[in-house]
């Protein structure tokens, strides 16, 4: 089955043709702030075996966040780590990396995770900390994406998924997916229609990054970068 159907607006860059199965699941830690729709895309891609892939543990920063009843009633375990609590954003990236190794995950998956990283949890998970952003980056980081994008009258929108550097919503881009943008759009109704495309690519650009890093291991040098 095709990673990412065709009938998507534009979708970058060119796909394997089927999803990729690996020696082991891949063991995903999901990091999310709010809704968790992102985590149930996922979820359901593991589900229809698309994405070869577990995950361990869902970890949260927002109580009452939507995700957690999500997390729930996907039979996920789910750890609140509430970044109000931590002397510093370095002191919360240890925490994660803590937990995503109780939990035995070493993909760490930023789902709506609306808090600055550190380089301390990138350099713990070298090309192994992604991100998705409602926009085509690099134009619109931050966390009003959507709203910006129809204040500032594009003519096309969408969503990125990106492996993860200390600068807000950069690093090298996996995957793109395009949605046009329609004079009477709301913010609800692009956002709508982002969200729908970025179902679709997180769980293709979540086993692109693997192929990516499992071809680095067999190949070039013998062991991980
Ligand atoms: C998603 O649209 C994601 O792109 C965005 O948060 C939303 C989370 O939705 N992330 C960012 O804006 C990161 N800068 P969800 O909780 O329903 O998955």
């Amino acid at each position: 089955m095709a990673l990412v159907s065709p009938d998507s607006v534009l979708v970058s860059p060119s796909l394997p043709s089927c999803w990729p199965r690996f020696s082991q699941p891949l063991k995903l830690g999901v990091l999310a702030s709010g809704r968790g729709t992102n985590l149930e895309a996922i979820a359901a891609s593991i589900q229809r075996q698309e994405l070869h892939a577990t995950i361990q543990v869902v970890i949260y920063n927002n109580p009452g966040a939507g995700v957690v009843d999500r997390a729930r009633g996907l039979g996920l375990p789910s750890v609140l780590l509430n970044h109000r609590h931590y002397p510093s954003r370095e002191a919360l990236d240890l925490d994660i990396i803590q937990t995503l190794a109780t939990y035995q995950a070493n993909w760490v998956i930023m789902a709506g995770w609306m808090r600055c990283v550190t380089q301390v949890l990138i350099e713990a998970f070298p090309r192994q900390v992604l991100n998705i952003h409602p926009s085509l980056l690099p134009s619109f980081p931050g966390t009003h994406a959507v709203d910006q994008a129809l204040a500032a009258g594009v003519k096309l929108s969408g969503c990125t998924v990106h492996h993860v550097e200390i600068q807000v919503d950069r690093g090298p881009i996996i995957i793109q997916a395009g949605v046009p943008v329609y004079p009477q759009d709301s913010v609800a109704a692009l956002q709508a229609r982002i969200q729908a495309q970025e179902y679709r690519i997180y769980p293709a650009a979540i086993a692109l990054a693997a192929l990516d890093r499992a071809n680095l291991v067999d190949g070039k040098t013998g062991k991980r970068p």
